[in-house]
């Protein structure tokens, strides 16, 4: 495994950067309690959204980390308020018609049930995880991730998929309904056995056959091209195959996750922030895209929960000197309200041969800011997974 020289950050250097996250947090509370934060920020600020958009539930989770690290009511009250738009959202099928109900239900209302005993929160969560299984496809075995349901031309699964699953395992375990986790596990199944290349990369999307079930190709929407490796996918990747890992204990999703790793870590510039795919390398000028390396630190320390010993200090070393880049060359200190975590997120950049509207290049993304919270608080405690 690729190893680096990168300074790894310290308990207490992370404690303080949590905190620094936990007083801009604060400073938000007035601009996205009664709305939501937009994906993305623009030149650094986010401007407010009503709760329509697959990213909403980052930032309540935002909220339920700075009230686990504070205890103060402020948030408590604020992540509460916004459970009743989550609820009011999913009861009215408002912009559910697609995969992200995990992305939008775990750090929004299963924080709010598990930390809380919210009972809006937990009937949300359950709402959710009932949508995400009418997108399940019998012929193929994966949830389908966007358009009208069977449509050819959308019969596909993309691999950001795996931080929604989650949601079914949690609500098999809440529920003692196993449908739930054997959607999961196929959709997974389908997944690590089509999404994943022989050198460890992987395919953003993935066709099915709608007629036989078969696997078709893999073609990419928002990495450069069809046979690159777009970072964020492949930090998916790795953080999803070590949360089933979590819900599964399969020894296959333990080697899956090592080959991911490995390919994102090779793919890596020497400052341990991957650029928006990861065909760039250092020297290239092209933007990078901070949030993967803080959804990958997730991945890394949850896996090291379950490896052994020396396998899981080199994933605790690897997390914490990813977690030293980004405090020191993308997280903010202070701004003005609305600003966000960490610079330099790439929410979908336009290639000649990509499909993606262009977003939020180069700026703070709300799962940016959320997943390099979560990894602070990995880094300084025991956490319980809001996934
Ligand atoms: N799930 C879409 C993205 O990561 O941009």
């Amino acid at each position: 495994m690729r190893t680096f020289s990168n300074p790894e950050l310290t308990a207490n250097e992370a404690e303080r950067a949590l905190d620094r996250a936990v007083a801009i947090v604060r400073q938000n509370l007035p601009l996205f309690t009664h709305r939501c934060q937009n994906h993305s920020s623009v030149h650094d600020i986010y401007p407010a959204c009503d709760n329509v958009q697959w990213t909403c539930g980052f930032w309540p989770g935002e909220i339920w980390l700075a009230w686990e690290r504070t205890g103060d009511d402020a948030f408590r009250a604020a992540a509460l308020t916004l459970v009743d738009s989550f609820l009011h959202r999913i009861e009215n099928k408002i912009e559910v018609d697609h995969h992200d109900m995990g992305f939008l239900y775990s750090p929004s209302c299963v924080a709010a049930w598990k930390l809380t005993g919210s009972e809006k929160g937990r009937k949300a969560a359950l709402l959710a995880a009932d949508q995400l299984c009418t997108r399940f496809q019998e012929k193929g075995g994966f949830f389908q991730a966007w358009g009208e349901l069977g449509a050819p031309d959308n019969y596909r699964y993309i691999i950001d998929c795996l931080l929604n699953v989650p949601l079914l395992y949690w609500a098999a375990e809440e529920t003692g309904d196993e449908r739930y986790a054997r959607l999961a596990h196929r959709h997974v199944a389908t997944c690590l056995a089509n999404s994943i290349r022989p050198d460890g990369s992987t395919y953003h999307t993935f066709f099915m056959d709608p007629e036989t079930g078969a696997p078709r190709y893999g073609a990419t929407c928002q990495g450069y091209r069809d046979d690159s490796c777009w970072a964020r996918g492949q930090a998916w990747g790795v953080y999803g195959i070590a949360l089933s890992y979590r819900y599964t204990r399969r020894p296959e999703h333990l080697d899956a996750f090592r080959r991911v790793l490995a390919c994102y870590l090779e793919g890596l510039p020497e400052d341990m922030v991957p650029y928006w795919d990861m065909t760039f390398t250092s020297g290239d000028e092209e933007p990078r895209d901070s949030s993967s390396a803080s959804i990958v630190a997730c991945g890394l320390l949850e896996a090291a929960r379950y490896v052994p010993g020396d396998e899981a200090n080199d994933y605790r070393r690897l997390a914490a000197q990813m977690l030293g880049s980004l405090v020191k060359s993308c997280a903010i200190r202070s701004g003005p309200q609305g600003i966000g975590l960490v610079r330099h997120g790439t929410y979908s950049k336009k290639s000649p041969y990509n499909t993606c509207t262009p977003e939020g290049v180069d700026e703070c993304v709300s799962w940016g800011d959320y997943f390099y919270m979560e990894a602070l608080t990995r880094l300084t405690t025991d956490w319980k997974p809001y996934w």
